[in-house]
């Protein structure tokens, strides 16, 4: 025990003494995990009910994964841009099979995939003749931490610090029909395209309306600007469909795709519909690891992997009972306001500060995550089963009890 104590002392030790103080770091470091479960260096066991923020969806050390990732080393890691690769082919195959007829760029991660998609935006603004193009988003969303994401990010707390901005972003209200119809009056033709999540994710688990969404589309298609959806947090099956804009019954002119992407192992991806793909041609965007090897070999196995299981049958049906459950645990503390969210995409809004409630809930072995202050984060991996969740709710409920 004094050992393992030893063993996260130095391991905290170490990351102050070396490691840029960006994050605000939980006392654990995890060293394995199984399934549904973490371990840390005292091979205290954990219910991952967080999944490293909706990335390792298929859980830790899913075997094909694992498989895939092994044959590929074997092969190559990464040749380059410069040349073709069947496993980049093969990708983006899939991802256009399962979403609409386009074209993918691929990338390392979330704020990158975005930072294509403000691209896409203003080369489309470019094309329209506008000498500002306007960029829409909304208030309370994240998009990332590179300059244009923040700057796309409705949170000032990420926006403020570093001076002047990307360019002319202005937000808007989510589920907010009046406001989206007053910022479409003000810019009108001069909007490039409105960036949104379908779920709003680090801002408190906020799930945008059908008719909110359904306006978005309308307004978009009436000022001939780009719908464009980042389903950065939301796809991958987190909701129940592979992608979130499923349930709306449209598709965006664009999305964005990373975290459960790859279980793991880093990878973004812009998609573009076949109509607005021609604005990115050759020499206008790039990146060197984007697509490598590894990396869609990787992604590729995970988009079989949902495919060949009933993972998404699971979602739906393990959603209806977590929702079930928390909303009778909210019918019975005054600690719990709203049970919100889709799919295994779940936010708990409280009463109170949720940190506290979340470090608790580690202490006895639940890892979750506080989000918007006062919401806990509910995203287990999306194989989780019954009985995992159902212990897990239990820790929840108790420590909810205090
Ligand atoms: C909706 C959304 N967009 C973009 C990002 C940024 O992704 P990354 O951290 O991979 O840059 C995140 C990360 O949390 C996110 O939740």
């Amino acid at each position: 025990m004094n050992e393992t104590k030893n063993k996260f002392q130095e391991t905290k030790e170490l990351t102050e003494k070396y490691l840029l103080n960006t994050y605000n770091r939980y006392p654990v470091a995890f060293k394995y995990g199984v399934g549904e479960l973490l371990f840390d260096q005292d091979n205290k066991e954990y219910i991952d009910f967080q999944s490293g923020i909706s990335v390792t969806n298929l859980g830790h050390g899913e075997a094909d994964i694992i498989e895939a990732l092994r044959e590929q080393s074997d092969r190559i890691f990464h040749s380059s841009n410069l040349y073709y690769s069947e496993e980049q082919a093969k990708l983006a195959q899939v991802i256009i099979e399962n979403s609409f007829p386009g074209k993918v760029f691929l990338c390392n991660s979330g704020t990158e995939a975005n930072e294509a998609a403000f691209k896409l935006i203003r080369r489309h603004g470019i094309n329209k003749n506008l000498e500002k193009p306007v960029v829409l988003a909304l208030h309370s969303s994240f998009h990332g931490r590179t300059f244009s994401s923040m700057t796309m990010t409705g949170n000032s707390s990420i926006r403020e610090g570093f001076g002047e901005l990307a360019a002319d972003v202005h937000f808007v209200t989510p589920n907010d029909q009046q406001s989206l119809i007053s910022a479409f009056d003000k810019y009108g033709e001069n909007i490039a395209g409105l960036i949104m999540e379908l779920i709003i994710g680090e801002g408190g688990i906020i799930p945008m309306s059908q008719g909110f969404v359904n306006l978005a589309r309308k307004l978009t298609e009436e000022t001939n600007s780009l719908l464009v959806f980042d389903e950065i947090q939301t796809g991958m099956g987190r909701t129940g469909k592979m992608f979130c804009f499923e349930h709306y019954g449209f598709a965006p002119d664009a999305f964005t795709l990373a975290k459960a992407l790859g279980s793991g192992f880093p990878i973004g991806a812009m998609i573009v519909s076949d109509e607005y793909a021609p604005l990115i041609g050759k020499g206008m965007h790039g990146t060197t690891f984007g697509g490598n090897h590894l990396a869609c070999a990787v992604a590729y196995e995970t988009f079989k992997v949902i495919l060949s299981r009933n993972i998404l049958e699971h979602v739906e049906t393990l959603s209806v009972n977590m929702f079930q459950r928390l909303e009778n645990m909210k019918a019975n503390s005054s600690l719990i306001k709203e049970v919100r969210g889709r799919g295994l995409h779940i936010g708990l809004e409280l009463t109170l500060p949720s940190r506290p409630i979340v470090e608790e809930c580690l202490k006895r072995g639940l890892v979750v995550n506080s989000t918007a202050n006062n919401v806990i984060r509910i995203m287990p991996p999306l194989t989780i089963s019954n009985e995992k969740a159902s212990e897990g709710l239990d820790i929840l409920e108790s420590v909810l009890k205090g």
